[in-house]
């Protein structure tokens, strides 16, 4: 696979579509959430290969959690679990580097211990850097930033709050922002997805369900994203 000259350096994925992929091969939501799983660790390993420095990806929105049932909330809990098992084992290879944002205060105690164990035992890799959303929401992150603000100051803001400042309070503060959003699953939205860090993001939206998309799909947005002129409105 030809890559292109210029690779973006922060790549942002919806994986969206695990439900559809199950339904269409008459399995339970579980198995396509599964299936997602895996090709995540196949999307992120090839990432890591190809050297791009940061990847992160939807996993569970605040109201995915909100508004589906509980059970599969829990599945999607236990392929957490699951996945954060395996990459401890594997760590020492894979050389990935895991971070996890969103509100994971509600979290199950053990997922938030694994989370912890996994960002501590990988923090001193220098591949790619994955940060996986769970239990993520844009605007709750922003609130959430306005109250560290607001407590870090005992409520009385002295210093003029600039767009940096505020973004050092955000969950990604010290990453870059992404210059590439990918959405799979076919629909056109963010679903309160990162809306402060995309706002000058190149968007790509694609029919394929997050399971079946692939590396190969993954050099061709590349490829269509280094020939995009970004303009961040200058001429
Ligand atoms: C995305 O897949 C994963 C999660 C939101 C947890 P979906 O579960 O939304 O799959 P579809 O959109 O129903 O196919
Ligand atoms: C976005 O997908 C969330 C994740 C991929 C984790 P949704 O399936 O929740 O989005 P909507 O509900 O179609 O907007
Ligand atoms: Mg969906």
């Amino acid at each position: 696979m030809k890559l292109p000259d210029t690779l973006p350096t922060h790549i942002a994925v919806i994986m969206d579509g695990n439900g559809r992929w199950a339904r269409r091969r008459g399995l339970p939501r579980k198995a396509g959430h599964a299936a997602g799983s895996e090709n995540f660790r196949s999307i992120a390993t090839f990432c890591r290969d190809i050297g791009i420095p940061y990847l992160t990806v939807y996993a569970l929105s605040t109201e995915n959690r909100a508004s589906r049932p509980a059970e599969e909330v829990e599945e999607v809990y236990d392929l957490l679990r699951r996945y954060i098992g395996e990459s401890l084992e594997t760590m020492e290879r894979d050389r990935v580097k895991l971070k996890f944002l969103g509100s994971l205060d509600s979290l199950p105690e053990d997922v938030r211990e694994l989370i912890a164990r996994a960002e501590e035992v990988s923090a001193r890799y220098e591949g790619c850097q994955c940060n996986i959303c769970v239990n993520y929401g844009g605007r709750d992150e922003i609130v959430r930033a306005a109250c560290k603000l607001m407590r870090l100051s005992s409520g009385t803001i002295t210093q003029d709050v600039t767009e940096d400042i505020f973004s050092r309070h955000l969950d990604t503060a010290f990453l870059p922002d992404p210059d590439l959003c990918i959405r799979t699953g076919g629909d056109s939205r963010l679903s309160n997805f990162l809306p402060w860090q995309l706002a000058y993001a190149e968007l790509v939206f694609t029919k394929t369900l997050w399971p079946d998309f692939s590396k190969k799909e993954l050099v061709s947005i590349m490829r269509d994203f280094s020939k995009r002129n970004r303009r961040y409105g200058g001429l």
